[in-house]
């Protein structure tokens, strides 16, 4: 009756067949397997985003893995054997019929299974999180991945007490490094080094203590997640977002190899991750990184080196560090031993005695005293702080540290300092670093009565070498174990990637430009809320004659600069004729409002904005990756957060505006005339040296409270007398001797309370940033030492009536 029945069900069938294996999988049945040479032997999540299956690490070596089915390099986020690759041909990852995944090698043997014995867990599914689960019957799951992490985070996975995400080790095999994440016993999420040797934690900060670093320690239900938008919280109150916070971005929060701990974004165009937030900023803070003896140091990009008397255990692998070579044993019973200074640097932790207020003599003596010790450490700061070491770890050099590392060495020893480590920093002290492309005669307009006519400052090229820097120092630095490539394109991407605003939001933001904070230079400020609740300031800039992109990449390395004393900028806009930028908001206005008008600075707050100052002058100019003149450094510039802590503003615009400058706009730039440094007017090159001078004079008019830099010049006799006679009247009666006359020169309204050592202080380092001679001015860096040197100090005398 209907012949063609059998063959139509054939053909359905085939069919039916067909379709079964083009659309691929997503789960795993009990009683089967995946294995190498199948070619269905990949499970796919239902959206395509994850795969999991067997993953080749080259050779024949595979790992039960979850990767990233569109990232370029298939970048992997679990693993089930990462300590254990199997053969390629006859591994097996089953489902066995009592209900336990396993995975066996080649022989057969067991290498991993799950917990999951007798349960009755009937199929394996890959979901859209990247979590692979084992159900039952009903759809309950009995196991799942997201509880065995490895090294990698993935959105709404919860992080707990009894998880640990362990680094890689970065020479491509997945196998378990030395650094982790983990909730430590006091509730607090940590990063530590647990080396063969030593262990150590070093984030956060363990200088600081729970509350400074902004953690607490009530909260014992250890847990942590981020979203799918991109903010992440834990128990202890750790939060943060990625800097391209929103939905529909794929995203992963990995403990990388080289300790630090990082969020990543995919491009889902190119492919490429991109770094959205880290642990740490600065790369030498991780213990461990250059192993025993190793000193970290960055050049500008961060590098190993040894100590003198120390040389590679393993040239090539610097987790091993770094070995004696001298005989460790016979050191302890030598009489012949010799201190060799190793400036700036420091060893973290080991210490066998720490005292305060001793002299390096006596410090070195109780070196020279203990059989133990290797070397002690000699902080200048306040009070003298002296730390001898048993061990060497965690070393790190850095130009702001205040104080240096003495090792002790027997003196036969030859201890020739590595040029990497005595300061011929060659990205630091070259020409390229310190000095500008341009001369300031080339925009120097001789209109007759005006001295000090308009120029403008010609700044940074650096930015594009600074940016060169960084890339090919993670290259260097990793270049060693071959660096997966998903870091590289984060840090080559960090220069690109940055949150971007769009036009609309940010006049949402500032309800149409409504509330304006302050008018400068290069353009407008208006306070603004953004959608998240921060408050910011937009900056609209004028007219920048320039593309989106060249924009994109100067604003980018100005939004990677960070520190507490630098306005920390949020993001930018570039959309048709619109460019603007956007900081964080600062509570106090600047520094002007404070000085010249009706309100008043205490002499502790005065004190405060001058260090705070100089350590964001001394991070803009010292501390090599981030390099900037700032050339603007004027009272308005410097503003105060709630706590009267400044921060400086502005930094990096220089750059900015040059690019599409023409002449007609060097007018704008009137209001900071007073605080250039002679050689803007002169022929020389334009230095940091500008902005020591700059400083010098706010420092000046901080103790005097009032505008030295008034000079609106019609010749220069008048009002230049006011900076200059105030400098001889400061040198007559301060730098001579007579410190008792302080009072007669300072802020009157201070009427008396001011510490008076401090104050002597300032006036000193103002008297000598001011120097006409730029060689003689001090760098930031020594001012930062000299305050730090008389900070501590009981601040105001007894109020007398
Ligand atoms: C398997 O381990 C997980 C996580 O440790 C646990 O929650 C689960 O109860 C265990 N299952 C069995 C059957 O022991
Ligand atoms: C990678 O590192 C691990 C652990 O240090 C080591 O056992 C392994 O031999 C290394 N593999 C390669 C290919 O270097
Ligand atoms: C502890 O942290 C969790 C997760 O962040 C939170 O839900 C809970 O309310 C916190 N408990 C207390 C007492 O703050
Ligand atoms: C890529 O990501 C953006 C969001 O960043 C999204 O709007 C877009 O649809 C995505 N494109 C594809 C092909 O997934
Ligand atoms: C180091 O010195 C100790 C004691 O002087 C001695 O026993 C030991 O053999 C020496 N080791 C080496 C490697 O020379
Ligand atoms: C550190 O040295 C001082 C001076 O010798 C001594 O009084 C003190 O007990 C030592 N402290 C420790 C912890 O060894
Ligand atoms: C630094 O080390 C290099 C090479 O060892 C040496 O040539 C140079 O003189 C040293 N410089 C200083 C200031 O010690
Ligand atoms: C610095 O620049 C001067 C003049 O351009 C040049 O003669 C000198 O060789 C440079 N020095 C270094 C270390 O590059």
């Amino acid at each position: 009756m209907f012949p063609n029945f059998p063959s139509l069900l054939i053909v359905l069938i085939a069919f039916f067949f067909c379709f079964q294996t083009s659309e691929s999988q997503n789960l795993l049945p009990r009683g089967s397997s995946l294995s190498v040479e199948d070619n269905t032997g990949v499970l796919t999540s239902p959206d395509k985003t994850f795969s999991c299956g067997f993953y080749g690490l080259g050779g024949n070596a595979y790992l039960f893995s979850i990767w990233f089915t569109h990232s370029r390099d298939r970048t992997v986020v679990w693993t089930a054997n990462r300590d254990r690759p199997v053969n390629g041909q006859g591994s097996r990852a089953s489902l066995r019929r009592n209900g336990a995944m396993v995975i066996t090698d080649v022989d057969g043997r067991v290498i991993w299974m799950t917990n999951t014995t007798s349960t009755g867990a009937d199929r394996a599914e890959l979901l859209d999180t990247g979590n692979l689960v084992l159900k039952d019957r009903h759809g309950k799951i009995l196991w799942q991945s997201f509880d065995f992490p490895t090294d990698t985070l993935l959105p709404n996975q919860v992080f707990r007490k009894s998880t640990k995400l362990i680094s890689g080790v970065g020479n491509g095999t997945y196998a378990s490094g030395y650094f982790s994440l983990y909730f430590d016993n006091d509730n607090v999420l940590r990063l530590m080094y647990d080396g063969p040797e030593i262990s150590s934690v070093y984030w956060p900060d363990p200088d600081l203590n729970v509350f400074q670093n902004g953690r607490t320690n009530y909260n014992s239900s250890r847990i942590a997640v981020f979203d799918d938008f991109g903010s992440f919280s834990s128990s202890d109150e750790l939060k943060f977002s990625a800097i391209d916070m929103g939905f529909g971005i794929k995203r992963r929060l990995t403990m990388d190899y080289d300790g630090n701990l990082r969020l990543y974004s995919l491009n889902n165009v190119t492919g490429l991750w991109m770094i959205s937030w880290q642990a740490l900023m600065r790369t030498c803070k991780v213990h461990g990184v250059c192993g025993k003896n190793g000193i970290c140091t960055y050049k500008p990009e961060p590098k190993c080196s040894c100590p003198p008397g120390y040389e590679a255990t393993e040239p090539g692998d610097w987790s091993k560090g770094c070995k004696p070579k001298f005989n460790r044993t016979a050191l302890s019973s030598l009489t012949d031993v010799k201190f060799i200074k190793v400036p700036k640097v420091d060893f973290y932790g080991f210490d066998l005695n720490f005292s305060e207020h001793v002299s390096k003599e006596a410090c070195m003596k109780l070196c020279l005293d203990d059989f133990r010790c290797s070397g002690f450490s000699y902080r200048l700061t306040g009070e003298r702080v002296c730390f001898t070491k048993s061990e060497l770890f965690n070393g790190y050099k850095a130009p702001n540290f205040p104080g240096d590392m003495y090792l002790k060495l027997p003196v036969t020893v030859e201890a020739l300092e590595p040029a990497i480590l005595n300061g011929t920093n060659p990205a630091c002290q070259s020409n390229k670093s310190d000095i500008l492309v341009g001369s300031p005669s080339m925009y120097y307009r001789n209109t007759k009565r005006v001295k000090w006519s308009y120029f403008y400052w010609f700044a940074l090229a650096i930015g594009a070498i600074e940016v060169l820097f960084i890339v090919s120092g993670w290259w260097l630095l990793f270049r060693r174990q071959g660096i997966p490539s998903s870091l590289e394109d984060g840090y080559r991407a960090l220069s690109s990637q940055f949150r971007r605003f769009s036009y609309a939001e940010l006049k949402k933001a500032t309800n149409s430009f409504k509330e304006e904070l302050g008018k400068g230079g290069s353009g407008a400020v208006y306070k603004g809320v953004l959608a998240d609740e921060r408050a910011v300031a937009v900056k609209r800039l004028g007219d920048l004659h320039q593309g989106e992109e060249v924009f994109w990449a100067e604003v980018s390395t100005i939004g990677k600069i960070y520190h507490m004393n630098l306005v920390r900028m949020w993001g930018f806009c570039t959309e048709g004729i619109h460019r603007l930028l956007v900081y964080e908001y600062v509570e106090n206005q600047s520094l002007d409002k404070h000085l010249f008008s009706s309100y008043f600075l205490r002499w502790k707050e005065r004190f405060k904005v001058a260090l705070g100052t100089a350590k964001g002058l001394a991070y803009l100019h010292h501390e090599c990756l981030e390099w900037v003149i700032h050339c603007d450094v004027k009272p308005e510039n410097i503003l105060l957060d709630s706590e009267f802590e400044p921060k400086i503003a502005d930094f990096g615009l220089a750059k900015l505006s040059q690019r599409g400058s023409n002449s007609s706009q060097f007018s704008q730039i009137r209001g900071t005339k007073g605080y250039m440094a002679p050689e803007w007017a002169s022929n020389l090159p334009i230095t940091s040296k500008v902005d020591v001078f700059s400083y010098g004079v706010v420092i000046l008019e901080m103790l005097k409270g009032i505008r030295l830099s008034n000079w609106v010049v019609e010749d220069s006799e008048g009002q230049e007398a006011e900076l200059t006679g105030f400098i001889r009247e400061v040198k007559e009666k301060i730098l001579c001797g007579e410190e008792a006359r302080i009072e007669e020169i300072m802020d009157p309204r201070l009427k008396g309370h001011f510490n008076k050592n401090q104050a002597a202080t300032l006036f000193r380092i103002g008297i000598s940033c001011v120097d006409e001679d730029r060689n003689k001015r001090p760098t930031m860096d020594s001012v930062v030492q000299t305050l730090l040197g008389c900070e501590a100090e009981s601040e105001v005398p007894v109020e007398r009536n």
